[in-house]
This record gives C-alpha cells, sequence and structure tokens, in this order.
C-alpha cells in the first residue's frame, strides 16, 4: 500500500504514533532521517520519533516518507482465509480504526484533533476488489506484477484519521440509488439492495436537516459477521455488520445513524475522546429526527424511549457511581474502547432532546443544529466550544439555559438530572398488545 498524507511538523523532530509496526527507512524530502522508537504503552502503542536531517525554514514544508510494514496482529485489521468467506474462494481484509487503531495500520498522529486529505494506491490480486473511505479515483493493471491490479482513491475533505478504511475481497455492487452502490460478497449483494434501498430517501432528509453532503458517493460495505461494530461511519462507504439483512428494513435505523455522521463526527469532529458523546449523542439525535421525518414523530418518541430504557440498563450495569457513566469522562490512561458504551449516545440523545422540549420544540432546535455544523464544519472541537455556541444561538434565552443543571449532565455519573417528556402512543399499544397476550 502506498498512501501520501502531510503532517504538521513544528519543531526539528516529529512524534508519530504506532502499534506494531516495523519501520525500515524514513526520508524527508528525500534525505534519510533518523528515527527512534520510545516505549511500548501497554494500549497505546510506540511513539515513533524522527528527526529532520536539516532545519526546517519558516513555511518550508517536508515530505517524511515512511517504509514499514504492520503486524498480522494488527489491532485494526482482520484478515480471512478463503473458508472463512461465504464464497470461501477469495482471501479476504477489513480494517477498524476508531477509536486509536489507525496506528496499527501506519504511523499517524492519531488523534481526532488533526484532519488530513489522503491519497492511496493499493494493489490487489486481480480477482479481488479493494475500496476506501474515499472517493474511487480509477484502477489499472499494477506495472510490477500481471497478476495484480491497483485501485487509486482521493479523500479531498479533511478527516480525522480514525476515518481512514480499507477493504479487500471478491465484491460486487449493486446501485440503490444516485450516489449509491451496496458492496458485498455475490451471496449477500441482492438481499443488501433490498434492506438499505431506503438510503437515498434518508440522505435527502438529512440533507434537508444539517445542510448539503459534501462527500460525494454514500456507498455501503456489508462485511464479515465479526465486524465488531453494527455500523461505521467510513466517508464515502460505511460498513455494516451483516446481522442487519433482517428482511424487512427494520434495523434500518442503523443506515440513519451512520448517514447522520456524514455531518456530526465526520464534518463535526470530537476533538478528543473524552468529547465522543458530541459525535454520538448529536448523530442519534439526527438518526431519530430522520426516523421521525419517515416514519412519523410518534415513532421518533418511541425510538428516544427506547434510548432512555437502554441508558438505564447501561447504568445499572456499569453502576451509578462508575465514572465512565459521565456525559464527559476523564480518560487520562484510560483505553477509549474499554470505556466505550451506550452513554454518551444516550445521554447524549437525552441532553439535545430535553433541550428540544426546553426551547421551543423540533422546529427551533433543528435551526440550532444546522447552524452548528456549519459553525464547526471541517474542525474538531471540546464540549465547551458546543456549549459557547449554543448560548451564542439562543442568546434571547439564556435565562433559560441558566436553569439547566450542566454541571450534572456534564460531569456527574448516572442517570442525567431531568428526565425529557415522552410521547407515549405506541409504547402504550405495545403494553395493551402484551396484556392481550397474558390474558
Ligand atoms: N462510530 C460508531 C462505531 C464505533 C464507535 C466504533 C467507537 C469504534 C469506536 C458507529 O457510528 C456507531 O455508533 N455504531 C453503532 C450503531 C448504532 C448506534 C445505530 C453500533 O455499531 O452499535
Ligand atoms: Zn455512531
Amino acid at each position: 500500500m502506498t498512501l501520501f498524507n502531510k503532517y504538521l511538523i513544528l519543531t526539528s523532530s516529529q512524534v508519530l504514533d504506532t502499534k506494531d509496526l516495523q519501520v525500515f527507512k524514513v526520508t524527508v524530502n528525500g534525505q534519510d532521517a533518523k528515527f527512534v522508537f520510545g516505549e511500548k504503552h501497554s494500549f497505546k502503542g510506540t511513539p515513533l520519533e524522527i528527526t529532520l536531517p536539516f532545519e526546517l525554514r519558516r513555511g518550508q514544508e517536508a515530505v517524511v516518507e515512511i517504509s514499514f510494514e504492520s503486524s498480522p496482529n494488527s489491532s485494526a485489521l482482520q484478515w480471512f482465509s478463503p473458508e472463512q468467506t461465504s464464497g470461501k474462494k477469495h482471501p479476504f481484509l477489513f480494517s477498524q480504526c476508531q477509536a486509536t487503531h489507525c496506528r496499527a495500520i501506519f504511523p499517524c498522529q492519531d488523534t481526532p484533533a488533526v484532519k488530513l486529505t489522503y491519497y492511496a494506491e493499493i494493489s490487489v490480486p486481480k480477482e479481488l476488489v479493494a475500496l476506501m473511505s474515499a472517493n474511487r479515483d480509477g484502477e489499472m493493471p499494477d506495472p510490477d506484477d500481471s497478476s495484480r491490479k491497483i485501485y487509486q482513491f482521493s479523500q479531498n475533505v479533511p478527516i480525522p484519521c480514525y476515518l481512514i478504511a480499507l477493504v479487500v475481497g471478491a465484491l460486487e455492487s449493486r446501485k440503490i440509488g444516485p450516489r449509491t452502490l451496496v458492496w458485498a460478497e455475490k451471496e449477500l449483494v441482492d438481499k443488501s439492495a433490498y434492506e438499505f434501498a431506503e438510503a437515498e430517501a434518508m440522505l435527502k432528509t438529512a440533507e434537508d436537516l444539517a445542510g448539503p453532503y459534501v462527500w460525494g458517493q454514500y456507498d455501503l460495505l456489508v462485511l464479515p459477521p465479526s465486524f465488531p461494530y453494527g455500523g461505521m461511519e467510513n466517508p464515502c462507504l460505511t460498513f455494516v455488520t451483516p446481522t442487519l439483512l433482517a428482511g424487512d428494513r427494520s434495523l434500518s435505523n442503523v443506515i440513519a445513524h451512520e448517514i447522520s455522521h456524514s455531518w456530526t463526527g465526520n464534518l463535526v469532529t470530537n476533538k478528543t475522546w473524552e468529547h465522543f458523546w458530541l459525535n454520538e449523542g448529536h448523530t442519534v439525535y439526527l438518526e431519530r429526527r430522520i426516523g421521525g421525518r419517515l416514519f412519523g414523530e410518534q415513532f421518533r418518541h418511541f425510538q428516544a424511549l427506547g434510548g432512555w430504557r437502554e441508558l438505564q440498563n447501561t447504568i445499572n450495569t456499569l453502576g451509578d457511581k462508575n465514572p465512565v457513566t459521565n456525559l464527559t469522562p476523564n480518560l487520562e490512561e484510560v483505553d477509549p474502547d474499554v470505556a466505550y458504551s451506550s452513554v454518551p449516545y444516550e445521554k447524549g440523545f437525552a441532553l439535545l432532546f430535553y433541550l428540544e422540549q426546553l426551547l421551543g420544540g423540533p422546529d427551533v432546535f433543528i435551526g440550532f443544529l444546522k447552524a452548528y455544523v456549519q459553525q464547526f464544519a471541517y474542525k474538531s472541537i471540546v464540549t465547551e466550544d458546543w456549549k459557547k455556541f449554543l448560548y451564542s444561538y439562543f442568546k434571547d434565552k439564556v435565562d433559560v439555559l441558566n436553569k439547566v443543571d450542566w454541571n450534572s449532565w456534564f460531569h456527574a455519573p448516572g442517570m442525567p438530572p431531568v428526565k425529557p417528556t415522552y410521547d407515549m402512543t405506541l409504547a402504550n399499544a405495545c403494553v395493551d398488545l402484551s396484556q392481550r397476550w397474558i390474558k
């Protein structure tokens, strides 16, 4: 794999994150550079310090080329033998970088505080297809090996490196919308095309709610069953689990969720993983607004109520004094994968749903959300940036905002200080039905 990106270098040396990588050679502007690994951290990996072979002048660009290899046990990569695939004939590879596994593919500044564009060339055996979280630029025979093909990709919108993604396999596609292909192994591709047919309607609704879709293509990729999440919002190419293939589109909220990340998460990004609720809370909020448009406001409230239940279950399991149940937890020396739970999703959503009700309802609140995306697009932010913007957007309602118990919402463990109001129509219909069954 060849990957080009630019780092911002401020001093005479540059430290990059790595995890289980071998590094063979480093050059800067073509000149050999000294490099040394630091001490290995239990989950963060090993820092790689590169010393510049010359002094940088102000404004001078430094192109760093690193020759490296990832490990077969890379925590970012799953490699499958042919027997482990649906088709049984060809091997398969996929990546999952969020939160901090990009460093287990290549040396990088592995923080969501930094954004980059990328261009990549991937050489694979001719029978296989490579896809990335980027637009597909083209393909050509590999000049060095006639049994191989090179795929070219570019992502021209600056992204945090946790959104870099790669898949290689015997993949086929079906067109399901003007900007959407669904990709899967042959055995699953038609079922997938049926399951995800609502994607374009959801994209249009999301654009109406949050602003223009800036990423060009929106493709979907169905992975093998060991894909560790329901969905992953890799730009231009959402990754999903095959367990979404229920046959009746009943899990399409996951697609609405990953589509929503095209604004909240991928345009406006949490600066550190302590502010992860900015990504996921806003995304669940948008996901449910899309559901509300497509299936009605009662359905949105029903989903919201399900989220409150989910939050109660999680807090019962983790304990209501557990510091990882804070909306903005302290993650110093905590692996973000270990802190992962539904709290940033559902406590984050509950806060936004509560604010929606406090500040004048859904029509008023979507104005804030759209302005927030516009204000912070292409940036990485913390909760304080969000809160300041909320106060400035609702400058006529500062009295109302000052009644919010911010300290408990953000810094206390356990359930939120207040419960929003939920329309109970659909939930009551479920309870009535269960009563009839019992009788
Ligand atoms: N970005 C997340 C998945 C993720 C989070 C991966 C943190 C690695 C670290 C994705 O958007 C997500 O939230 N997926 C949910 C789907 C759901 C809430 C509809 C999942 O997989 O459960
Ligand atoms: Zn998400």
